[in-house]
């Protein structure tokens, strides 16, 4: 090969294992792949959507973001890797997908946590928490840049109906890649199952496990309620996002790039947190409108009583957990609530 071929070509590897782009600006656009793993209807797909087309009309030729929705590149932990090796940009995995790196990120998964939506805005954006967590991320080469929001979670099932904590007993029940989810359900009884959010629907439906835990949005889009007999509106724990990128890929980007995507970025976070909160509430309708025409599930809305006895169960997990979240951490959430 000749030297300067092997030069250039050396310098494209180094790149890419830097995970940096080599910015050749006239020739072609930068492209940014946004991956994520939820279907393009939910409040993520459809943000990840909007900023593509927003900042494919702003940065036109300069830009190229392309939007993946659905694990159509990769599943929950390969994106993480994906990011990291410069494969692709831009990602939004829940925080508990964070978990196999940052133990710390759990703190959102402590199940009743949150007494509302607005506690969970609070928590995802107070600059003491990013403060604690965002350099985290930066320590394995990632850069935190804004918090999307889901929702609530509930419970699903085939074996029903879950109405109290001994309900989940002897169970198989799907969690995302955090520690505190699994004690969450060991603790009722339940085994708990890691596994790819792409995974789940068939394993529903396979009965490789019994049930699982989401939010409505997630339930609806990707059609567990058509394979599950029981839905439990438990609100018992949270998903929120972390939008990430690449830190090296991001710091290397023209300043006046970097401005019009941080613009857009914030401008689609409050859509999307707008969005979310309707969609959650949109979601559950149709699920009632589905239970009232098939007759084939059954929805159970906990009393606020027996809330109360599911956060008094869960809450051995808090204290267990304490010294890994980090006890600061877990001091300040709770006052921030209203
Ligand atoms: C899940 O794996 O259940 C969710 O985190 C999926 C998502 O990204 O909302």
């Amino acid at each position: 090969m000749h030297t300067g071929n092997r030069w250039a070509v050396a310098v494209a590897v180094l790149a890419l294992v830097a995970g940096t782009a080599a910015f050749t600006e006239a020739a072609s656009p930068i492209v940014i792949k946004f991956s994520h793993v939820v279907a393009k209807e939910a409040p993520k797909g459809k943000a990840a959507d909007r900023f593509a087309e927003l900042v494919n009309q702003r940065l036109k030729g300069r830009v190229e973001v392309q939007a993946f929705h659905n694990s159509a590149l990769y599943k929950d932990r390969e994106e993480i890797e994906a990011l990291q090796l410069g494969a692709v940009q831009l990602l939004a995995p829940s925080t508990a997908k964070l978990v196999p790196w940052f133990p710390q990120y759990q703190v959102f998964d402590l199940p009743y946590l949150f007494v509302d939506q607005e506690h969970a805005h609070k928590a995802m954006t107070d600059p003491r928490v990013t403060a604690k967590l965002f350099p985290l991320l930066k320590s394995r080469g990632m850069l935190g840049l804004a918090a999307w929001d889901n929702g609530f979670k509930h419970m699903t099932s085939n074996k029903c109906p879950i109405v109290k904590p001994e309900d989940m007993k002897g169970q198989k029940i799907r969690v995302q890649s955090s520690k505190v989810l699994e004690e969450q359900f060991r603790i009722v009884g339940a085994k708990p199952q890691v596994m790819a959010f792409g995974e789940v629907y068939n394993a529903l439906e396979r009965g490789v496990v019994d049930g699982e835990e989401n939010t409505f949005t997630n339930i609806y889009s990707q059609r567990m309620h058509e394979v599950q007999r029981c839905l439990t509106v438990s609100s018992h724990g949270y998903i929120a996002y972390v939008v990430l990128t690449n830190a090296l890929f991001w710091e290397g980007l023209p300043r006046d790039i970097r401005k019009v995507l941080e613009d857009s970025l914030a401008e689609v976070t409050k859509w999307e947190w707008e969005q979310s909160a309707k969609e959650q509430e949109e979601a559950y309708e149709k699920m009632q409108e589905y239970a009232k025409a098939t007759g084939k599930l059954q929805i159970t809305v906990l009393t606020p009583e027996q809330r109360t006895q599911w956060a008094a169960t869960f809450q051995p997990v808090h204290k267990k957990f304490e010294s890994v979240i980090g006890k600061d951490l877990l001091d300040l959430i709770p006052g921030l609530a209203k």
